[in-house]
């Protein structure tokens, strides 16, 4: 197979991360795009901000031979595409993938998933009935440190986790976005959903579905009752002690930060300020060689491969797995909501 074709809906931050990342990929090329904001429409993305990266987003992006649509569904309809990259906000993901499997196309869509359980229970469905390729951007999975831990875990050079503590700090993304749609907690669900969701991901790609939560949480800068910081603790019976915080209730000046520590029985492994070491019990410090790259790229070129390939994608995320995560994070909204602990159901 020649080239992937891509058709990319949406162009806002992540938008524009996955069209600058498909063009250095010689295997794909990008032949659609589709945004309600006319701007976008012309490739200007200079309204446009995120937390992690550092894009010159002053100059116009190159849209020569993209034919340019004002709606996701057109794009979905044009036969030139074989796979349609969703980056839109949230509350439109499931209906833009179920379309896009119905159109026979193969479907990168960001996270998370879905906004409601109804939606989870719905893409469940539509992914396990179809013949094409389907990944969502659990970016954590595949950021290179995280992989790098999780691939030297499942070899058992650790010994088994003893406790476990994600971070996930954000400046406020108030007032930046299209329609400031993050800070509406029924678009987006809050940091909870929206942001926490990655370290959720990360905890039941690593140990399962955890059989309870208990999450505290505030709502500090959000409508519509969004939890912009959220401490959630895991429970496994007889097994390790995790916990994850996840916030963007600071000023739009505050750095970003994703850090964990993980305690193992042979060593303790953290990616900190001092950067991603590995300590272990006899006094050696290691720091792991990892790539100097993103998850967002991994992932992104590793689904372009199995098309290209024709290999079925299953290194990092299969949608039971996503749906657990999401299954995970709907009780952690409940158990903030309710104040108390809540088992893990579906
Ligand atoms: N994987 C990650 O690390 C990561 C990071 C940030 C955001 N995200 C996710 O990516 C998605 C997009 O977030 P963002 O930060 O790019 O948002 P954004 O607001 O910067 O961009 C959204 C873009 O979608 C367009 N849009 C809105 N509704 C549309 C529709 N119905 N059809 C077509 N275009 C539409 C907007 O005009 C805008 O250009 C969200 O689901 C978010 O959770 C993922």
């Amino acid at each position: 197979m020649s080239k992937i074709r891509i058709g990319l809906i949406g162009l806002g931050f992540m938008g524009s991360t996955h069209f600058r990342i498909h063009q250095e990929n010689p295997d794909a090329q990008i032949v659609a795009l589709a945004d309600v904001d006319e701007a976008k429409r012309r490739g200007d993305v200079s309204s446009v901000v995120g937390n992690i990266g550092s894009a010159d987003n002053s100059e116009l992006l190159d849209l020569t031979g993209v034919k340019v649509y004002d709606s996701g569904f057109d794009l979905i309809k044009d036969p030139d595409v074989d796979m349609v990259d969703i980056c839109t906000p949230t509350e439109f993901h499931a209906d833009l993938v179920e379309a896009a499997l119905a159109a026979g196309k193969h479907v990168f869509s960001e996270k998370p998933l879905c906004r409601t359980m109804e939606e989870c229970f719905r893409l469940e469905k539509a992914v396990k009935a179809a013949k094409q390729f389907v990944n969502f951007g659990l970016c954590v999975r595949a950021w290179p440190e995280y992989d790098y831990f999780y691939r030297e875990y499942l070899k058992g050079s650790y010994g088994k986790i003893i406790s476990a503590t994600f971070r996930r700090l954000s400046p406020s993304v108030a007032g930046q976005h299209w329609e400031d749609w993050f800070m509406d907690g029924k678009r987006s669900g809050g940091a909870l959903l929206d942001m926490h969701t990655h370290d959720t991901d990360f905890i039941v790609h690593l140990l399962g579905r955890p059989d309870a939560v208990t999450s505290v949480g505030r709502t500090v800068v959000s409508r519509n009752n969004g939890i912009d910081h959220v401490i959630t603790f895991y429970h496994y019976e007889n097994g390790p002690l995790v916990e994850a915080e996840g916030c963007w209730g600071a000023p739009n000046t505050t750095p970003f930060e994703m850090t964990f520590q993980i305690i193992c029985e042979k060593a303790t492994i953290r990616l900190m300020a001092e950067g991603f070491k590995v300590y272990w019990n006899d006094g050696r410090i290691d720091t792991p060689a990892v790539e100097s790259t993103t998850g967002w790229h991994v992932e992104l070129k590793y689904f372009v491969d199995c098309i290209k390939n024709n290999i079925v994608p299953d290194r990092y995320q299969t949608i039971d797995s996503i749906a657990d995560t999401f299954k995970v994070t709907e009780a952690e909204q409940r158990s903030v909501v309710e104040g108390k602990r809540i088992e893990v159901k579906y």
